[in-house]
């Protein structure tokens, strides 16, 4: 069995990170779940698709040409690592996640990720949909507070302007998606550990998952 390490968590948790320097210490692969409906709300956007059309989005989902090389991410060769962060991106992945068929489209992509000798994965449901029998599910929660500085930084950081009021305001709206929508909807899945990184900063938390995993 290739083991699986599962981290869920809301918007701007700090999953990404963490999930990622767990990887680099372990060795294992690493999936981004969260960047393939970026990429499938990129595509929609660009190709103007009604992002309303279930059924068009799904088809997207599904022919995604898309690649994860090193750090980047190359849709139909083009580098789109820094496009997929824009907060327009972002708002559009959540919507279009809320569809079951876009989430159905892109299952058969994410369990592909999963390949000797382990895997790390980041997103809302990878402990509870896509690997339920992961030995070790994490599910990272923060403070609103403290995700909406994170999220702050993160795009001064990547050079997109940002302001704190309407992060806050975008943070919480897709904590009610996320939340409420009907399928996968965002809760930790069952056996799920719970950490809290309000305090803690990304190696306290990558310390505390090797930990768990080790035990
Ligand atoms: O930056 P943020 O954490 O909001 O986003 P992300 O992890 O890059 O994912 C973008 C959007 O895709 C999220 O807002 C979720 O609504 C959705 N998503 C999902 O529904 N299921 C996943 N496994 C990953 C992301």
């Amino acid at each position: 069995q290739i083991p699986v390490i599962t981290i869920d968590g809301p918007t701007a948790s700090g999953k990404g990170t963490v999930a990622h320097r767990v990887a680099d210490k372990l060795g294992f692969h690493y999936l981004d779940s969260g960047a393939l409906y970026r990429l499938t709300a990129l595509s929609a956007l660009r190709r103007g698709t009604d992002l309303a059309d279930e059924h068009a989005l799904a088809k997207l989902a599904e022919h995604l040409h898309c690649s994860f090389q090193g750090g980047d991410i190359i849709l139909s060769h083009e580098n789109v690592s820094d496009a997929i962060r824009a907060e327009e991106v972002g708002n559009t992945a959540s919507k279009i996640a809320t569809f079951p068929a876009v989430r159905h489209a892109l299952v058969g992509l994410q369990l592909g990720f999963r390949k000797a000798p382990g895997l790390v994965a980041d997103g809302r449901d990878m402990g509870s949909v896509i690997f339920p029998h992961a030995p070790l599910k994490v599910f990272l929660t923060a403070s609103v507070a403290a995700r909406a500085g994170r999220r702050y930084k993160q795009l001064i950081d990547k050079g997109f302007s940002a302001n704190m009021e309407d992060l806050l305001m975008d943070l919480q709206a897709r904590d009610d998606r996320d939340t409420n929508r009907a399928i996968a909807p965002l809760v930790p899945a069952e056996g799920a550990h719970v950490l809290d990184t309000s305090e803690m900063n990304a190696d306290e938390a990558v310390r505390q998952v090797l930990k768990w995993y080790a035990s």
